[in-house]
This record gives C-alpha cells, sequence and structure tokens, in this order.
C-alpha cells in the first residue's frame, strides 16, 4: 500500500507518495470529476494527492474535516463511496471507476486547502 507522508506544511498540505510512484494509474470520480490515483494507494491517500483534503463537515461545528490519523481511528475521513456512506478512506484501497462523494451525512460548508 503506498503511504502519504507530509514533506512540508506551512501555508499549506504538502504530500508526496512514499514509495510506488511508478504504479499503474487508476480512475475514479470525486464529486463527479473525473481524477486519477495509483494502484495500491487508499481513497485518503489518492485524494490528499489530488489537493482535496475536506472529506466531510462537523457534525457540531460543521467546519471542514480532512483525513487525520490515516490508520482508522478517527473517522474523519469517512465518505460516500459508490452510493455508501461512512467509507473510511484512509483504509479502503482506490479501485478503477470508483465513485467517491464527501460524505452527505452533513453539508459542506467551505473547502479549504
Ligand atoms: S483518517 Fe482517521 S479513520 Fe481515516
Amino acid at each position: 500500500m503506498n503511504l502519504v507522508h507530509v514533506i512540508g506544511g506551512r501555508g499549506g498540505l504538502m504530500f508526496t507518495r512514499a514509495k510506488i510512484a511508478d504504479a499503474p494509474a487508476v480512475s475514479f470520480y470525486f464529486e463527479g470529476e473525473l481524477m486519477s490515483g495509483r494502484e495500491g494507494d487508499t481513497i485518503a491517500a489518492a485524494l490528499l494527492l489530488a489537493d482535496e483534503p475536506v472529506l466531510r463537515n462537523s457534525f457540531v461545528s460543521h467546519s471542514p474535516r480532512a483525513p487525520f490519523c490515516m490508520i482508522g481511528n478517527c473517522f474523519e475521513c469517512a465518505v460516500e463511496v459508490d452510493g455508501i456512506d461512512g467509507v473510511q478512506a484512509c483504509l479502503t484501497p482506490l479501485r478503477e471507476g470508483m465513485r467517491i462523494n464527501r460524505s452527505p451525512t452533513q453539508p459542506i460548508k467551505a473547502k479549504t486547502a
């Protein structure tokens, strides 16, 4: 599985693939937009590398939420995949043709970068 490492971040998010950067491309849709990740990426890794960190909003404050732990503990990465809500993006391998949306259980107020 490819890992995403933070290599910087002052003033913004910066990620890179730890390995397998030349793995075959995998096409998927996020919010209806055709995107490309790599074989071995999780959904969260592919979206972070595509500069799409906001996957849902907080239940309480409605503030934008992004993947945090990347190991399945925090549920900040919950998305809708092929019509199924609550899928943990950090644990779910990217597959060809997946249709991924921000979690519809909370409205998204704003996108941050
Ligand atoms: S990022 Fe924490 S559960 Fe996915």
